[in-house]
């Protein structure tokens, strides 16, 4: 278990929490934090990361704990250190230190939550230890990735309408996160003339984020071959005429998430044709930037983001028609097929565990259109949400080599003048961006993305 420090306001922030969740059900809670799963033998373990709804309302990231909810009351349930543990893992908080800090009002065993399960709702944790023991224990399947059901849902529905929005307490660290991913990402372009390999930029990126005690948000993406959008290998050599897409965040201790992607020339010097597809992403990205404020349709700015992207092709001569058209007809998806982004919160992509239930407003379902089906996000926009802003330019073979695709958008591609942009594998630009009373805060500012600059950036 970790000694953290913690700001004093901690058992204040969740206070509030609980009250706001009282508001809006009226049966107990029981969220459980998640274990700290085995490599080999039990004391070699994988590394622990809380579940996010216990984070939420418990604010410290304890393994094997769970904590009961009830009309704003907080109770803990953790075991002490067993004596052993002293010699391996020093002296850690005992359970009343731990309840003191964040203004738990009853402290127990694990063992003690038995007799406090009846009529609790829950949600599924991820590893397999702890949704069976939540199964066992309420006598129900309690699974992750399936839709929650019953109270569960209620429970649901009101953790989402709280953490959608952010309070002073998640700003705050989602704030350093990113400031950390800032660093990081400068320390990544200043690594590159130096590395051979992905790894080393990588390592330079990484460096920085575990200097600062934090650890990343999500499993880093540095690589060459970025027309794989997730790609997490890192032993491609860099070379001269390549692009870099890093996407890297960093998590702070207590679970809020970064998530920043940029894409720098490796020699310091984009070529003409990486440098046009770059104005075109980057214009797609502050156009959608310029247009987030309260009210607005996500689902409208990432179609703005698709627009702007075909008009930019369009004038490249990559695609030919009207822009519009073109992304009534999906022609956007063939370069840009992934949603414009996501919630951000304790978790990149927050609160999918859910599915969609947090990313679409009520009513409201995935569209299966070849432009729409990896949309994330389908609310209107309101003050205190952080979404990231992340349009792309990509050549995935798998979709442009696709018979069927290519024979569906054969007539609007010039496939001639796009194979001049061949040094152009992928290119994503991602910031975070706090939706405001006014419009936006970009989170991420600090980190310049115009091309100019960027490539100061990596040529120190
Ligand atoms: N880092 C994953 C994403 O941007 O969605
Ligand atoms: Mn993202
Ligand atoms: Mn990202």
């Amino acid at each position: 278990m970790l000694i953290l420090q913690t700001s004093t306001s901690l058992s204040d922030t969740l206070r509030h929490r609980r009250q706001q969740l009282a508001k809006l059900i009226d049966f107990p809670a029981i969220l459980w934090s998640g274990s700290n799963n085995p490599r080999n033998f039990l004391a070699n373990t994988f590394p622990f990361r809380a579940n996010s709804h216990f984070l939420y309302f418990a604010g410290l990231p304890l393994p094997k704990a769970a904590i009961r909810l009830e009309a704003g009351k907080l109770e803990l349930f953790i075991d002490d250190p067993s004596p052993s543990s002293v010699l391996w893992h020093g002296e850690t908080p005992t359970r009343e230190e731990i309840a003191e800090k964040i203004g738990a009002d009853v402290a127990g065993p694990m063992a003690e939550l038995e007799s406090w399960l009846e009529d609790a709702a829950t949600l599924a944790v991820q590893d397999a230890a702890t949704w069976t023991q939540q199964s066992q224990l309420l006598n129900r399947w309690v699974l992750p990735q399936s839709p929650p059901q019953g109270i569960d849902l209620e429970l649901a529905k009101a953790i989402i309408s709280l953490r959608l929005t952010h309070d002073d307490g998640a700003l705050t660290e989602l704030r350093k996160a990113a400031a950390v991913t800032v660093k990081a990402h400068k320390a990544g372009m200043a690594a590159t003339p130096q590395a051979k390999l992905e790894a080393e930029v990588r390592a330079a990126m990484e460096g920085v984020i575990i200097a600062h005690n934090m650890t990343t948000s999500y499993n880093s993406i540095v690589t060459v071959r970025s027309e794989v959008l997730h790609n997490e290998q890192y032993h491609h050599s860099l070379q001269p005429g390549d692009l870099l897409l890093a996407d890297v965040g960093a998590e702070t201790q207590t679970g809020w998430a970064g998530d920043v992607t940029r894409t720098w020339p490796v020699s310091g010097k984009f070529s003409s044709t990486q440098r046009d597809i770059y104005n075109v992403v980057l214009a797609a990205h502050d156009a959608c930037i310029a247009k987030i404020q309260p009210g607005v349709e996500y689902e409208d700015i990432h179609l703005l983001a698709a627009t702007a992207i075909a008009e930019g092709l369009v004038e490249l001569g990559i695609f030919q028609g009207n822009p519009q058209d073109l992304v009534e007809m999906d022609a956007h998806a063939l370069f840009f097929p992934h949603g414009i982004g996501h919630l951000l919160g304790l978790d990149v992509h927050d609160m999918e565990d859910l599915g969609d239930l947090a990313g679409y407003e009520e009513g409201r379902e995935r569209s299966d259109r070849f432009g729409l089906s990896y949309l994330r996000l389908n609310r209107p926009l309101r003050p205190g949400m952080l979404v990231t802003i992340e349009p792309g330019f990509y050549q995935v073979p798998a979709i442009l080599n696709d018979v069927n695709v290519r024979s569906k958008y054969q007539s609007v591609v010039n496939w001639q003048r796009l194979s001049e942009f061949a040094d152009v594998r992928g290119i994503r630009i991602e910031d975070d961006v706090l939706v405001t009373t006014e419009g936006s805060e970009v989170l991420t500012a600090a980190l310049p993305n115009d091309a100019d600059t960027v490539e100061n950036l990596v040529n120190g």
